[in-house]
């Protein structure tokens, strides 16, 4: 089944309460927080105290995309405020295998995401370590940008890495039904949507617009 993300990055943040609970309601199955220093990407957006305040108002898992550097200080406090899968950048630090290890200590689901231009041999060594990559078909730092053509090719390469094994394969950025057909085809498996969901005005009819273009 294919899993749709909602990334509140594109929600009204006047709002966020009824925007939660809304596109929870429309049949969202994660809610993508994106987590920005500024640093790592050019831009900022929120910490661990949204997230705290998101786990109040729904059951859904959180899944919680950090794009931040350094991260290994801060994976505690987003465990302990509440996040269900946390996903670091293999770029943002030395050692991957540590912050996977650290995640998974917490309790946590351990994720591990790739710029456009990464290539797909930085996972080969921690298959075992995490369960989900997430691979970026935008440069990340910003919603609403065009979707990057050469992350198919990726995401097909990743879902034969992973063969057999229980790991979620996740695209984010520039997803609409149209894209959404590319990389499911191609072996994706969680759908992150900012700009088609959020900027819809319809929620539900949005999320079934992507699922319909995954099985298309
Ligand atoms: C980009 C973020 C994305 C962003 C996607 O750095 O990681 O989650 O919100 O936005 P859209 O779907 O609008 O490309
Ligand atoms: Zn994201």
């Amino acid at each position: 089944m294919i899993k749709i993300a909602p990334s509140i990055l594109a929600a009204n943040l006047l709002n966020i309460e009824d925007e939660v609970i809304s596109v929870d309601k429309a049949g969202a199955n994660y809610i993508h927080i994106d987590v920005m220093d500024g640093h790592f990407v050019p831009n900022f957006s929120f910490g661990y105290n949204i997230v705290k305040s998101i786990r109040l108002i729904t059951k859904k898992t959180l899944d919680v995309h950090l794009m931040i550097s350094p991260v290994d200080q801060y994976l505690e406090a987003f465990a302990n405020a509440g996040s269900d899968i946390i996903t670091v950048h293999a770029e943002a630090g030395a050692h991957l295998d540590r912050s996977l290890q650290v995640i998974r200590g917490l309790g946590k689901k351990a994720g591990v995401s790739l710029n456009p231009s990464t290539p797909t041999d930085v996972v080969q060594y921690v298959l075992d370590k995490v369960d989900l990559i997430l691979v970026m078909t935008v440069n990340p730092g910003f919603g609403g940008q065009s979707f990057i053509e050469s992350q198919v090719d990726k995401v097909s390469t990743l879902r034969k890495m992973i063969g057999d094994r229980p790991i979620e394969l996740e695209v984010d950025g520039g997803i609409n039904p149209k894209t959404a057909a590319l990389v499911t085809g191609a072996g994706a498996n969680v759908l992150v949507a900012g700009s088609a969901v959020f900027n819809s005005g319809k929620y539900k009819k949005a999320i079934e617009a992507l699922r319909q273009g995954a099985s298309s």
